[in-house]
């Protein structure tokens, strides 16, 4: 799945603020944000918004911690190089407040047309229900633009009752528990999976 960069007429963003315009390369808007392609000087604001470990409580132990300016680079270059589907989420006055990506899950290529849901918001922004609606309406356009894919998976830390409410209002279904699958921290952790396929958001 290649990553687009340009916005489609019928996905056109809507304006911004009065000072900030949506860039053409944002792939939607919404009310609330819009997402876009990184950009190598967003570098500095994922790196600030990531290196937060509130943030990286629910998060698996290979996200780095502490998280530098050149794991913010890397993460960026990876994007760019990677067939991945990764997006900064901003405010509509531009200030950077999380991302989305969809990867393809590790294993076998059985899972071929299945994408693993990833995200988080800065600490700054959290509650203003800027991350349920970047999530949704990301996956509403990854099945939109993509129609080889058939499945996305999250996976939550059980206790992530956040998370679990972003994908709930994003229309994921609750598909079981992975008992203790999780080991973070010395501690033994419950890991819920949700999906959401192409057809509970088209019928
Ligand atoms: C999960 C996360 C992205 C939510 O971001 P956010 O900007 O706060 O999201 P929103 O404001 O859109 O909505 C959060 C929802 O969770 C609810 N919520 C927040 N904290 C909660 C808590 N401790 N318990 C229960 N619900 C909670 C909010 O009330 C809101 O639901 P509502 O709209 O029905 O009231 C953010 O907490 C985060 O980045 N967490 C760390 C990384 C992470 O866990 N990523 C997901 C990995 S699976």
């Amino acid at each position: 799945m290649s990553t687009p960069t340009a916005t489609t007429a019928d996905q056109a963003p809507t304006a911004g603020t009065s000072e900030h315009k949506v860039p053409a390369t944002a792939i939607f808007a919404t009310e609330k944000c819009y997402l876009r392609p990184f950009e190598v000087s967003d570098a500095e604001a994922l790196a600030e918004a990531a290196n937060d470990p509130e943030l990286i409580k629910y998060l698996r132990a290979g996200f780095p911690s502490p998280y530098t300016l050149a794991d913010a680079h890397s993460r960026i270059e990876y994007c760019h190089t990677h067939p991945i589907l990764a997006f900064g989420v901003f405010t509509l006055d531009g200030q950077y407040a999380g991302t989305v990506s969809l990867e393809p899950p590790t294993g076998d290529r059985i899972y071929a047309g299945t994408r693993e849901l990833g995200y988080f918001g800065a600490r700054k922004f959290w509650g203003r229900g800027i991350m349920s609606q970047a999530v949704r309406e990301f996956t509403r356009w990854a099945f939109a633009t993509h129609p080889e894919l058939l499945r996305i998976e999250a996976t939550v830390f059980k206790p992530n009752e956040a998370s679990k409410r972003v994908l709930r209002k994003a229309g994921f279904v609750e598909e079981g528990t992975r008992r203790l699958a999780i080991v973070k921290n010395g501690e033994q952790i419950d890991e819920d999976i949700f999906g959401l396929i192409r057809t509970d958001v088209t019928s």
